[in-house]
């Protein structure tokens, strides 16, 4: 079978924003406390950071990560987890049904999202709390002079300001699991005069406010347009939240959820330009799509969970190579939509639902879907090009026509490179040929396939043998490459410019 993707420099979708390149971590299961923290753990920093958790998230190179929930945050106190360790109380977190120790709080995340190299995106509590928590915790990271809050942020330990710029206001609020759930209007006003105080203290921050929590949701639609009409004029972006599963054990529908992200994402930039349209506003409202992932292989574990533990397993997902390959499908839907998608963040880090999981005993190992992330988020960089795809496609119970190709190219003029990446979602193997238009290419750089596995195989601690390898098959001439897609693969071609 054939296919063929063509390019072209001139036509572009646009700039990446490197936070579409985010993660999540969430005081949950074993994020935080023997995820990223663990005092006793022979790869312990000073601060009882892992250093072998710290160097596989910089492998992953993530420049934002969003903080601390999660429907954690919908009962959490930030006041909670500053000041001295020895003082902080041990609450229960009514979300997971856990008992948090906040002996992590703001100040310790910050020194490690320091050492990490990435950007915290804070969230602020609008299911107990509202706009005073809020806009003291602003004060609290970002005000530069004498205040109440600011003075003790100083006294914690912290002189200068934390300068975080991108806020959530909230978490899911439209969902009835969640603490202080509300209705649109309940919510969109709280959001809006939050927001406005927030603005108050720093006007440089940037908002999020809470869309859906998933596409299906009985008020999906009603609810966007609702918290947007309250909203619109003092938040920066609307959040999209989505997780998918092979519940069903049908590959070539799993494969083609990524269709539904994009069905999502075009439909929820409709409503923000329909309020823009209605408002006459002159502003442009972008997407924060701040959490998406699989997620679906630990539910019937954590329902056997004992509560009021500290950091019990959950959501402990062990990802496959399906998984892999439809992860690398929705990287390049997200990347289709950069143009409004400028925030996105893998949800979630290190080993809830994550690419990254850790043995308290032992070493920190990479699940399957940790390299489709890592090479799109290290080489997806500079301006996404406008791709003409040419594939048979495929029906399934859920999708009419499924292009057989996904693939996407991302022009990076800074490191003169033009990168291809691309899925081949059939069980049979793909020519493909990329046609590079007015683009002179010199040579390839790399091109490497992660193809070739058992669709259930994982990834262990011992065996991480799910990885990419190098592949020498394809031929190039004056007016492009052409080369083998393996059958059920993710691919990544890096092309040296002229
Ligand atoms: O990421 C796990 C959970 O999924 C988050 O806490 C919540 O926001 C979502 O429902």
């Amino acid at each position: 079978m054939k296919a063929k993707l063509s390019i072209n420099k001139h036509f572009s979708i646009s700039e990446v924003d490197p936070r579409l390149y985010g993660s999540f971590i969430e005081h949950m299961g074993r994020a935080v406390y023997e995820g990223i923290y663990q005092p006793n753990h022979p790869s312990a920093d000073e601060n009882g950071f892992r250093k072998d958790v710290l160097e596989l998230v910089k492998e992953l190179n993530v420049p934002l990560v969003r903080y601390p929930g999660g429907n954690f945050l919908s009962g959490y106190n930030w006041e909670d987890g500053v000041g001295p360790v020895s003082e902080r109380p041990k609450r229960l977190d009514l979300a997971w049904r856990t008992t948090e120790t906040n002996e992590v709080g703001l100040h310790e995340f910050y020194e490690w999202a320091k050492k990490a190299d990435t950007e915290i995106n804070m969230a602020v509590n609008l299911g107990t709390r509202g706009i005073d928590a809020a806009r003291n915790l602003v004060e609290y990271c970002n005000y530069n002079g004498e205040s109440y809050w600011s003075d003790l942020r100083k006294e914690n330990g912290l002189n200068e300001p934390l300068n975080i710029k991108t806020w959530c206001l909230g978490n899911e609020m439209d969902g009835p699991w969640q603490i202080g759930h509300k209705t649109a209007e309940e919510y969109g006003r709280l959001a809006a005069e939050t927001a406005k105080a927030m603005k108050l203290v720093d006007d440089s921050i940037e908002l999020v406010v809470c869309g859906s929590s998933h596409s299906h949701m009985p008020t999906f639609g009603e609810w966007e347009l609702e918290v947007l009409e309250h909203t619109y004029d003092y938040v920066d972006y609307l959040s999209l939240h989505q997780y998918y599963g092979n519940q069903e054990d049908d590959l070539e529908n799993y494969l083609a959820r990524s269709l539904d992200m994009d069905e999502f994402i075009t439909g929820v930039t409709a409503m923000c330009d329909a309020i823009k349209a209605k408002k006459h506003s002159k502003k442009q409202i972008n997407l924060s799509f701040d959490e998406w992932n699989i997620w679906y292989h630990s539910n019937a574990h954590d329902e056997k969970v004992k509560p009021w533990q500290i950091a019990p397993p959950l959501l402990e997902d062990h990802y496959n190579f399906e998984d892999a390959l439809l992860l690398g499908c929705l990287l390049i839907t997200l990347l289709k939509h950069s143009d409004r998608v400028k925030i996105a963040c893998l949800a979630q880090l290190v080993n809830v639902i994550a690419p990254i999981m850790t043995n308290p005993e032992g070493e920190a190992w990479k699940q399957t879907i940790f390299y489709p992330f890592m090479q799109v988020s290290n080489y997806g960089r500079g301006t996404v090009l406008q791709p003409l795809i040419e594939s048979e496609t495929y029906a399934t119970k859920d999708f009419e026509k499924v292009p057989y190709l996904e693939s996407i190219a991302v022009l990076n003029e800074e490191e003169n490179e033009l990168v291809i990446f691309a899925v081949n979602r059939g069980r049979e193997a793909l020519d493909f040929e990329i046609g590079f238009g007015d683009l002179a290419i010199e040579a390839v750089a790399e091109f490497s396939q992660l193809s070739g596995f058992e669709i259930k195989e994982v990834n262990t601690e011992q065996d991480g043998r799910i990885k990419p390898v190098p592949s020498e098959e394809y031929t190039m001439n004056a007016a492009g490459i052409t080369c083998q897609l393996q059958p059920l693969s993710w691919n990544m071609i890096r092309c040296t410019l002229k």
